[in-house]
């Protein structure tokens, strides 16, 4: 038999409960964790989302109350009334907040029953993902998944509140829009009023953003909803959020300065850590050269080397083939590496492989010589240099790419990071940030055979080579920065354009017709016509940041309701098929094929 609230009201939170109240009656609502019949003594522990508090019922002292306590269940909704008290000492609990007390029941009230869950909902319960994020409900309820959410309301409070401070408006842009080009597919939503028409879900608000600008909004910051339609990884979610905010009459620096203020306060008031008050700086060059790729992760060394030029002379022939071909060497040294199995290498080598190298030469250095397949090529001079600038010793292996920049940039890059993880060299509680700055404007794609935008389109290429936008596009840099953290892009942003003229010069390099661009973002270029300050801003991916706040390995643990690697909620099974009559409404009919 259910039971309603009446006359009852909840007093304290499971967790608060604590020695002070020794003696009260308290008013307690929740859901049951446990129930442990001891034959006499009956004990629950009852949970809300402050954390749990053993009561005991017992037949001695209230027999009516006690034989009730028998039908609850694990996740029955109660109301219980009781005396707090000290438990026995053989009954302290040192694992619980509120391991020392006890309340003694004396009214039972159920209001709700529950069937029995598919999981035990408790903090050290190994579930399934797709059971866990079917039942998210029930999840939600532990502890651990729980707390993330909490941090994450922290997070936006604290964001809020330092954007305010510093007279940021928060204004509201819409999702219900036209396309923007973040670099994703995008999410479409046909319209029924407009039959054929279609909106698209923003990427970002990067438009709008740039249009408060011109609307003298002067500086804007919103916590919103992006959705890009891109294949998925743990760090990547369909519809995810950023902290997005843009600037009138700011350069650079002071876009930078007001960024590393804010994470800096973020990371002080949810973990109480200090970062420095800036961060370094790396160009994007610099990045790609001592790195291999524009996210550095900065918690340990293994630099990347040119070698070119100290092993111009070398007669290994990898080497000189890549030379001969207008690539180059570089290399890695693994400091402490020589104690790798050959199994180890091997592996290594193959990962090489696997990720686009033609092979992964490697010396080992051991206080008996050099072992490796190339170190009967090695001159002592090219010893001696390599000693020297890759600063290796007995005991280290030093590690090869010879091909193509760009190959050997990202192979070497992605060893690296597996040397780090192997060498044990990462902290996990070390957080390293740094800016990469000084992108290239555009790259060229191949395929499609015409520039594309490196950042978006509406980013201002530096005043310098503002001269070469027609005749060498790809030399042009662009006045963008990303924020870096521990290896992972967490903001990216970039001073736009504010001239018409300049856009329509880099929607011409981007093989945008006059035409095609008036259609796409006329009502840009003419919003920019009409008095548009200078302006820059910066989105920040809040998920992400909370992911590393929360110390979480997925996006998915911070968000309450994800989709999975497939893109879909298991909770909703969204996406789901429409009635043929919906269709209809919206002009549309499908076409896929093998499906009807
Ligand atoms: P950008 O495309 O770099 O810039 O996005 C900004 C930040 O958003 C995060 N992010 C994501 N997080 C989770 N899932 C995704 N699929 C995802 N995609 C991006 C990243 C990224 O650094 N309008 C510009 C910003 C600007 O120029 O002001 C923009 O959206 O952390
Ligand atoms: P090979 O000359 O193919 O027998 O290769 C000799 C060694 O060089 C092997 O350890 C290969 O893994 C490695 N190797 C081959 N090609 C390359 C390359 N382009 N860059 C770096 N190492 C390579």
């Amino acid at each position: 038999m259910l039971e309603n609230m009446a006359g009852l009201k909840r007093t304290h939170y499971c967790g608060e409960i604590e020695e002070s109240l020794l003696g009260q009656e308290v008013i307690i609502m929740g859901w049951v964790q446990y129930r442990r019949d001891h034959g006499g003594l009956v004990f629950i522990d009852l949970r809300d989302r402050t954390g749990l508090i053993q009561t005991v019922f017992n037949p001695e002292e209230d027999e009516i109350t006690h034989q009730k306590s028998h039908g609850v269940r694990a996740e029955y909704v109660l109301a219980l009334r009781g005396t707090v008290r000290r438990r026995p000492s053989e009954m302290v609990n040192p694992n619980l907040s509120t391991g020392g007390i006890e309340v003694f029941i004396y009214e039972l009230r159920v209001l709700n029953t529950a069937q029995t869950p598919p999981f035990v909902v408790d903090d050290h319960s190994e579930v399934n993902e797709n059971v866990r994020l079917k039942y998210r409900y029930l999840d939600l309820r532990r502890s651990v998944v729980f707390k993330k959410f909490k941090l994450r309301h922290q997070a936006a409070k604290l964001t809020r509140d330092y954007f305010a401070e510093r007279g940021f408006l928060e204004v509201e842009t819409p999702v219900l829009t036209k396309s923007t080009p973040e670099g994703a597919r995008d999410y479409l939503v046909p319209s029924r009023v407009n039959l054929g028409s279609f909106f698209a879900l923003p990427q970002s608000p990067q438009l709008f953003k740039q249009l408060l600008m011109v609307a003298g909004v002067d500086r804007y910051c919103q916590i919103v909803k992006c959705f890009r339609d891109e294949d998925l990884r743990a760090d990547r979610q369909p519809e995810f959020t950023q902290v997005d905010l843009e600037i009138s009459f700011a350069d650079q620096n002071e876009i930078i300065e007001i960024l590393e203020g804010y994470i800096g306060a973020l990371f002080q008031g949810v973990l109480g850590i200090n970062l420095p008050r800036s961060f370094p700086s790396l160009t994007y060059r610099e990045s790609m050269l001592r790195f291999g790729n524009d996210r550095p992760d900065l918690r340990y060394g293994l630099e990347i080397v040119e070698l070119s030029k100290i092993l111009a002379g070398s007669e290994a022939k990898i080497f000189v083939e890549a030379l001969a071909k207008g690539g180059c060497i570089r290399g890695i040294c693994a400091p402490g590496a020589a104690s790798f199995s050959r199994k180890q290498l091997d592996d290594l080598v193959g990962f090489a492989i696997a990720v686009g190298a033609k092979g992964l030469a490697w010396i080992k250095i051991t206080t008996e010589g050099w072992q490796g397949p190339l170190v009967k090529f090695l001159s002592e001079t090219e010893k001696f240099d390599l000693i020297r600038i890759l600063q290796a010793g007995a005991g280290d292996v030093l590690f090869f790419g010879a091909d193509s920049p760009a190959v050997v940039a990202s192979v070497l890059g992605q060893i690296r990071v597996r040397l780090a993880q192997e060498l044990g060299l990462i902290k996990e509680s070390d957080f390293r940030l740094t800016w990469v700055t000084d992108f290239p404007m555009f790259e060229y794609d191949s395929e499609a055979r015409r520039y594309t935008a490196v950042h978006h389109p509406f980013t201002a290429p530096r005043d310098e080579d503002l001269e070469f936008l027609e005749t060498d596009p790809g030399r042009v840099l662009a006045k963008a920065y990303d924020l870096v953290l521990n290896g992972s892009e967490i903001g990216g942003g970039s001073i736009r354009i504010h001239r018409p003229d300049i856009q329509s010069a880099v929607f011409k390099t981007l093989g945008l017709g006059e035409v095609e661009a008036r259609e796409k973002f006329g009502f840009l270029l003419e919003a920019l016509a009409y008095g548009a300050p200078p302006h820059g801003g910066c989105a920040l991916g809040f998920d992400r940041l909370v992911m590393f706040l929360a110390k979480a390995s997925s996006l998915r643990d911070v968000i309450a309701f994800p989709k999975t690697q497939k893109a879909a909620c298991p909770l909703t099974e969204a996406p789901g098929p429409v009635s043929s009559g919906q269709l209809l409404e919206l002009g549309l009919g499908l076409n896929i094929k093998g499906k009807t």
